[in-house]
């Protein structure tokens, strides 16, 4: 395995995605607790990420001396390099040569972190991020590339199998980065592709065994891939002492509910409870127009239901979320600050630890495209597992202001005739993202001979990679015309149709 360790950077994890990629299995771990991860890993290669602090400063963050000492392969990017250098006996000083943004790289000597990419002479496009750079390089490391602005951008002692780059190939600006990180997991660590979803499977179902003995499990169903993913693996796992509990808060999309009943139920044959408590929540959500109350009384109420389910059933000790590990990396916090709350976050792995159970989370380690990849392993269809992402609170929060059961019919409706076209266009996986919001505004128009004063609908449609940022999806106008026309003939109750160009940052994904 490979064992990152993280110096605060933003694009941490998308070295461990890059490495997973490549068939090898690795950990994030922050610095703090770098010496630990390392001893209890015993990894076969060490990766220093980027971060923001700077090495000249004193109380600056440092790699534990053993990774260097271990005689393993260690790659350090930005900071990574910066600190490697300076723990090595080399020398960093700040910066006044910022270098931000698109670089050129020249390289300078052939080196296996090069081989079957880059040769020496070429010039190649990387992704620069620092202030602070190496002005002397430790004894036994020389030059592979340079830069105008980093006379060191990449150096290497090939007998020591230490490698350090100024420039980050885990970002997709450095369109060769991939593969060198490839060449440095394969060729220089020598490490095999055996980190397989196949591979991942079997050894997840001995560990739910293991975990769970003869015990009892509930799982709650939100419709989404992830704990869809996770109760088939236990199921297969621990068979019938797996019940799944699907609270139905009469949020879901046209028919949703139903496809979830019946895969589950009818398909897999996993015991399900289904429970309709959309009455309950919409009586809840009566006369709530505030977003973030909205979002807190959907989640009180889910948690209520869920409990009392769980007493109903009786006797499971145990608890299964689809924790995935982007929620479990624990981050380097440098400001210690707290951040602000956009927006209150309710899903179904958001059940609080007053229910006293033991949690059973076999997507913990696994990132969502490996999710993805782990339901198809398990003959999830593929039109499931490559679902759009669908938010806790459900339509409540794609109806601006009050919900009545009349709006959510509406909107239900208009969403899948939008969703129908974005199929039929084939664009559903082109798009990260896309739905409708039927906002509370009515216009006037004009349908046959007559006035009408009806809602007007809001479609939208993003690309993004992880919905922390997100662009709005550049669809024809063509296609927009469709798909309006069509929601206009054949919803009651909707007469005009916009369409979202809003970016995320500024604009959040969804409207609340
Ligand atoms: P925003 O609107 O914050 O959404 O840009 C980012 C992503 O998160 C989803 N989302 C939620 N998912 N529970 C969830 O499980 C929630 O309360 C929730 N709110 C937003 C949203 O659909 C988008 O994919």
């Amino acid at each position: 395995s490979v064992l990152i360790i993280d110096f605060g950077s933003q694009v941490t994890q998308l070295i461990a995605r890059r490495v997973r990629e490549t068939g090898v299995y690795c950990e994030i771990h922050p610095y703090q607790t770098g010496a630990e991860a390392f001893a209890k890993l015993k990894p076969q290669a060490v990766i220093l990420s980027g971060g923001p602090a700077s090495v000249p400063e004193a109380g600056s963050p440092r790699a534990p001396d053993e990774v260097f000492a271990a005689g393993i392969p260690v790659l350090g990017i930005c900071y990574g390099q910066q600190t490697m250098s300076q723990q090595l006996g080399g020398n960093v000083e700040s910066g006044h040569h910022r270098e931000f943004g698109r670089a050129v790289l020249q390289v300078e000597r052939a080196s296996p972190l090069f081989e079957g990419v880059w040769t020496p002479g070429e010039r190649h496009q990387v992704w620069m991020s620092h202030g602070d750079r190496v002005t002397r390089l430790p004894d036994g490391f020389e030059v592979i590339a340079t830069s105008e602005n980093a006379p060191f951008a990449a150096v290497a002692d090939e007998a020591r199998r230490f490698y350090a780059v100024q420039f980050h190939p885990e970002v997709v600006h450095t369109p060769d980065g991939a593969k060198l990180i490839a060449n440095f997991v394969h060729r220089i660590a020598g490490l095999s592709s055996d980190w397989t979803m196949a591979a991942y499977r079997r050894e997840m179902i001995g560990r739910i065994q293991q975990q769970v003995g003869s015990g009892r499990v509930i799982c709650g169903l939100s419709g989404g891939v992830d704990s869809a993913v996770a109760a088939v693996l236990i199921h297969e796992a621990i068979g019938d002492q797996l019940t799944c509990v699907f609270v139905d808060h009469g949020l879901m999309r046209l028919g949703e509910a139903e496809q979830v009943v019946g895969l589950f139920r009818d398909h897999y044959n996993i015991p399900l409870v289904h429970v309709d408590a959309s009455k309950q929540f919409l009586d809840a959500l009566a006369g709530v127009s505030d977003p973030e109350q909205k979002r807190k009384t959907i989640g009180k109420h889910f948690i209520d239901v869920f409990e009392a389910e769980a007493a109903k059933i009786g006797g499971a000790e145990f608890l299964a979320q689809g924790t995935l590990y982007p929620d479990v990396i624990e981050s380097v916090s440098f400001s210690g600050g707290p951040s602000v709350t956009i927006k209150s976050h309710h899903n179904v792995g958001g059940l609080p630890e007053r229910m006293n159970m033991k949690l059973v989370e076999p997507l913990r380690e696994l990132f969502k495209d490996e999710v993805r990849a782990l339901g198809r392993e398990l003959g999830l269809p593929d039109a499931f597992v490559g679902r759009h992402p669908f938010p806790g609170p459900g339509l409540a929060i794609r109806v601006p202001g009050e919900i009545t059961p009349e709006k959510l019919d509406i909107l239900r409706k208009a969403d899948a005739i939008y969703l129908e076209e974005i199929r039929n266009a084939g664009l559903y996986d082109a798009i990260w993202q896309a739905f409708a919001v039927l906002l509370p505004v009515r216009t006037v128009g004009v349908m046959g001979d007559g006035r009408t004063y009806d809602h007007v609908l809001a479609l939208r449609a993003v690309t993004s990679v992880d919905g922390m940022t997100a662009d709005f999806f550049p669809f024809d106008m063509g296609f927009l015309g469709r798909a309006a026309t069509r929601i206009i003939n054949e919803v009651r109750g909707i007469n005009r149709v916009v369409y979202d160009v809003t970016s995320k940052p500024p604009g959040t994904i969804e409207w609340e």
